[in-house]
């Protein structure tokens, strides 16, 4: 008996052992077939954590039916499409920096690759640090716009986290006016919308009066980016219509100072957004967040 259950275990184990590669084959069978459709299907998360590392950027359109879909890009294929050299006395005011050098490509070339079904007028630019720029089509051509795939700044200079391609360049001989708004950087994707349909959740607050219409268009062209509102805009920053009391005095006087002593020139991260507004246009970033009370929330 006891011979018997011995020769059944040795049996057994055998057994295993003979399995044990032909599982592995399996698998690995099943990854060659798989494995690509394991990669689309990936939580979103982990896609963009390996798209990061490897350098491929996403570019998202709709069609005529606003159905909406992505293209991977590599830096190389984008690269494909011309760079040219380039500084930008424009950065570099605003970085207080000299000597910066780029390497990019013309963004209305980017945009010639495409065909627009849907009424787009304008880029979404979606960043890997919770910031989200916006440029219009017109502003593109207007100034000539680039997107840098390289930058090298001059040596002893500091960097901030965020200062990565790709990034927005406003090529020498261009002066758009100076603001935030030409100075995205970090870029993951860009997706093209139509600007009316983007602004809409906050048009009707931006209407309530003069000075809030104004400064709306402050505030979109320099705080939105980061201070995101009704679903609009980034992360980065806090949401300012929480943390002040906008109705109230106080709460005005305690927002205008922590943005002069927060957003200045010795700001920790190169956020010096001090540079590109007044106190009369900051005045009216006020009337505008302070108009969020005045109309019934939907
Ligand atoms: C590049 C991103 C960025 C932009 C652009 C930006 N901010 Fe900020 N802001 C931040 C971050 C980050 C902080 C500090 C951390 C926090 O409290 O969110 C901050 C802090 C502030 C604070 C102080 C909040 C506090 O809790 O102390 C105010 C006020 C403010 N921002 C207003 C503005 C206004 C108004 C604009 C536009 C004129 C603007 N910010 C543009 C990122 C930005």
């Amino acid at each position: 008996m006891k011979q018997i259950y011995c020769g059944f275990i040795a049996f057994f184990l055998l057994f295993c052992v003979s399995c044990e590669p032909r599982v592995d084959q399996l698998l690995l069978l099943d990854l060659k077939n798989v494995g690509r459709y394991l990669i689309e299907y990936l939580p979103q998360k982990e896609k963009v954590r390996k798209i990061d590392s490897q350098n491929i950027y996403r570019i998202t359109l709709s069609d005529q039916f606003g159905r909406i879909s992505s293209e991977f890009w590599t830096k190389k294929k984008l690269e494909s499409l011309g760079t040219r050299k380039m500084p930008s006395s424009y950065f570099d005011r605003a970085m207080k920096y000299s000597g910066t050098e780029f390497e990019g490509v013309s963004l209305s070339k980017i945009i010639s690759q495409f065909k627009f079904k849907n009424y787009e007028d304008a880029i979404l630019l979606n960043c890997f640090d919770d910031y989200q720029g916006f440029l219009t089509g017109s502003e593109i051509l207007k100034y000539d716009l680039y997107l840098a795939t390289r930058v090298k700044l001059e040596s002893g200079s500091s960097k901030p986290g965020w200062l990565n391609p790709l990034l927005i360049i406003v090529p020498d001989g261009k002066t758009p006016p100076f603001e935030e708004k030409f100075l995205t950087a970090n870029i993951k994707e860009l997706k093209f919308v139509r600007s009316s349909e983007y602004y809409a959740p906050l048009k009707n607050i931006a209407n309530t009066s003069k000075e809030a219409e104004q400064g709306f268009e402050v505030y979109k062209s320099n705080c939105l980016f980061c201070h995101g509102l009704k679903n609009r805009g980034g992360n980065k920053g806090v949401r300012l219509l929480n943390r002040y009391s906008f109705a109230k005095n106080e709460g005005q006087k305690m927002f205008l100072s922590d943005f002069k002593s927060f957003h200045d020139k010795d700001n920790a991260d190169k956020q010096d957004v001090k540079q590109f507004v007044t106190t009369d246009q900051l005045e009216k970033v006020i009337d505008f967040l302070s108009s969020f009370n005045k109309v019934k929330q939907t």
